[in-house]
């Protein structure tokens, strides 16, 4: 009776063992995944690439929007959202670029030209300045207004210059030609990625996608 008694527990301990191993490896694989590794983008700067992708289309819709609203309570409520959704892209931009600065950054496949190589380089680094450029200039332009930007009504943010009719103008002019640019190499960005998946048949497309494997 007593060696039964023995033998269950024995086997209850094992069973535990295995159970808490089998959890251990879980965290270590979610742990491993939430990182970047030099095959893979880690799932935290995939989410970070797809809902600044997400943002940005938002913020052109709301921009649209706004510009064909006549002067008015609707137009104002309008640009305080493209406002606030800029700052959020400002924010998370920023968490981005020190994400990226501690992990390691998957590289490129060997195969590549050296001019694809200064493309995907040039892009990349355009892409984040523009990232930056495109709200800043937007909060200058506020500030120089004489509208100071809050962050959906729940934070007012600082004036970053005082008010000013000609930095105002200047400021307009810039963030319209920034906006130009960025979609100029989205375009660009997009094609590559598109050549990559569909013509060169590399990893580079799917290592950005969520519940993919590399090959
Ligand atoms: C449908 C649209 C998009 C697709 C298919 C796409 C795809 C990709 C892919 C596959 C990569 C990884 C490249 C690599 O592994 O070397 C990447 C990186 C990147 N993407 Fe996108 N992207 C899109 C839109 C955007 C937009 C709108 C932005 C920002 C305005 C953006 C900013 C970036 C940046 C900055 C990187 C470089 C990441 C780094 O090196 O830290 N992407 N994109």
């Amino acid at each position: 009776m007593d060696r039964a008694a023995a033998q269950d527990r024995g086997q209850d301990e094992r069973s535990r063992t295995k159970d808490f191993k089998r959890h251990l490896h879980a965290l270590k694989l979610a742990a491993m995944t939430l990182k970047n590794t030099l095959a893979r983008w880690g799932w935290l700067a995939q989410f970070l690439h797809w809902l600044i992708v997400v943002l940005i289309a938002l913020q052109v819709t709301l921009a649209l929007i706004a510009d064909d609203l006549p002067l008015g309570m609707k137009k104002l409520a309008m640009l305080a959202r493209h406002k606030s959704v800029g700052i959020t892209i400002l924010g998370l931009a920023i968490i981005r670029l020190l994400w990226r600065w501690t992990n390691p950054t998957p590289a490129l496949p060997d195969s590549l030209r050296p001019y694809e190589r200064f493309l995907a380089h040039f892009t990349h680094a355009a892409l984040y300045v523009l990232l930056f450029a495109m709200p800043l200039s937007g909060w200058l332009m506020s500030s120089a207004r004489g509208f100071p930007v809050s962050w959906f009504g729940l934070m007012q943010l600082p004036d970053l210059v005082p008010k000013s009719k000609p930095l105002y103008e200047a400021m307009l002019e810039t963030h319209d030609a920034l906006a130009l640019a960025l979609g100029a190499v989205v375009l660009l960005h997009i094609a590559a990625a598109v050549k990559h998946h569909v013509l060169l048949k590399d990893d580079v497309l799917r290592r950005m996608l969520p519940f993919t494997k590399s090959r």
